[in-house]
């Protein structure tokens, strides 16, 4: 194939055939990317010049294309001199403020760019992220935690404002997750755990007296979209229809919350608004359903509203990484690696269902600070482990952790 030849200036300029009223003409301007150029029709009646009235951009073979048609139809190009003072400056003095308002616009928008990348945004993973203004509701960053690359999607998502739904076991990060990009980029942070008694009041809103006044008081999700908090909703498979219901309007991108209770009031999203949710047993973690008590199916239709990932536990190499990080400087790679290791087969014992309960990374770390105070793996394993869960699941536990750990000779 032949690279296609460049269009020579000589190709550029005006073409105009007359018509009965008046003439017909195509203006072609190189177009802002590179090999690409802008044709710009109009009409003129009589010698009223007229607006553009189709404005597009082609690559040059199309251009070639057109001038072949043009030809054929009997435009002419204009030279400077043919074309004459006024009907060459007739359409160029009404495309003149057009396209410089729209390179502009375009100048001012790259500048405005620049501005905010450079002032208020921080590099989490490979994505930037904007920054909030600090408040008492921003979480506090844990040192020790470990931005995993496959968070990078979830990060892009964020930054997008779409609704990410993070789901996985107890314990495998959704929440800190959030609450560390939170964190690192100064957003202040509501969460509501929809597995205990938040009612849709809670939620929405309510009206209450006080002092003799009746008062509307506002709920999480409507005091999170007015401030532009980062609102995480725990454990959205226990919500109520009613809350899912409120839910609903605010997935759609810049979905408004509409107040029924309060005269249908119209609450709009702060652009900092975020909406998160997380859970245990949906999609494609429906296979862990009886895991999550009382969990709901939730439906496809409200799913697809939401970006979901499945976040799985920390991989051992990456759990050594918090340990050590977390418990520096005497926690050492060689201890890490097996107390990780002990995590993960407990976490395949877990998914076997040998095991009803999880081990999350927290209860790892609980574990491994009280071991390093006591010396004794075992006795910092009652109240870190043992003394939480069954005797049946201790015992196992208790099975694994010897099978990795001999006992002091
Ligand atoms: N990527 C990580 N780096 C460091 N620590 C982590 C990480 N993910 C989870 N953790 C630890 O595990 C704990 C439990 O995570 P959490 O977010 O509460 O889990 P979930 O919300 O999935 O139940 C956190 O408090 C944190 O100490
Ligand atoms: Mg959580």
């Amino acid at each position: 194939m032949n690279a296609p030849d460049l269009i020579e200036d000589e190709y550029l300029g005006h073409y105009r055939r007359a018509t009965e009223t008046g003439a017909q003409w195509w203006r072609v301007t190189v177009a802002d990317r590179p090999e690409t150029y802008r044709l710009e029709h109009g009409v003129d009646e009589g010698d009223r010049p007229g607006a553009v009235d189709m404005d597009l951009v082609v690559d040059a073979e199309n251009l070639r294309a057109k001038l072949k048609k043009w030809r054929r139809e009997g435009f002419a190009m204009q030279s400077a001199d043919a074309a004459g003072e006024t009907s060459a400056s007739a359409a160029d003095r009404l495309a003149f403020m057009p396209e410089l308002q729209r390179a502009a616009a375009l100048a001012s928008a790259a500048k405005h760019r620049q501005r905010e990348e450079h002032e208020t945004s921080v590099r989490i993973g490979h994505v930037d992220v904007r920054c909030g203004v600090d408040n008492p509701l921003v979480p506090r960053i844990n040192p020790a935690y470990l931005f995993s690359m496959r968070f990078n999607d979830i990060l892009e998502d964020i930054v997008e404002n779409r609704r990410v739904m993070l789901i996985g076991h107890t314990g495998a990060g959704k929440t800190s997750l959030i609450e560390q990009v939170a964190a690192r980029s100064h957003h202040g942070v509501l969460r509501s755990n929809m597995n205990g008694q938040t009612t849709v009041g809670d939620f929405v809103g309510f009206w209450t007296v006080k002092g003799g006044e009746t008062l509307w008081v506002d709920g999480v999700l409507p005091t999170a979209m007015r401030e532009g908090l980062w609102l995480i909703v725990d454990e959205i498979d226990f919500a109520e229809p009613s809350i899912l219901a409120a839910l609903t309007a605010v997935l759609e991108p810049h979905g408004r919350l509409v107040l029924k209770e309060k005269g249908n009031e119209i609450v709009a999203p702060h652009p900092s608004f975020r909406l998160f949710a997380t859970a245990n047993a949906v999609g494609a973690m429906s296979q862990f359903r009886h895991l999550y008590q009382g969990a709901n199916l939730m439906n496809e239709a409200f799913l697809d509203r939401w970006r979901v990932y499945l976040l799985d536990y920390l991989s051992p190499a990456e759990e050594t990484d918090v340990l050590i990080r977390t418990l520096a400087p005497h926690m050492t790679r060689a201890l890490a690696a097996t107390l990780a290791a002990i995590a993960a087969d407990c976490r395949a014992a877990f998914a076997r269902e040998d095991l009803s309960s999880a081990f999350s990374t927290r209860r790892l770390l609980d574990w491994a600070e009280l071991m390093l105070r006591t010396g004794d793996p075992e006795r910092a394993a009652g109240p870190a482990i043992y003394a939480k869960v069954s005797p049946e699941d201790a015992a196992l536990i208790r099975g694994i952790i010897r099978h990795h750990i001999a006992p002091a000779g």
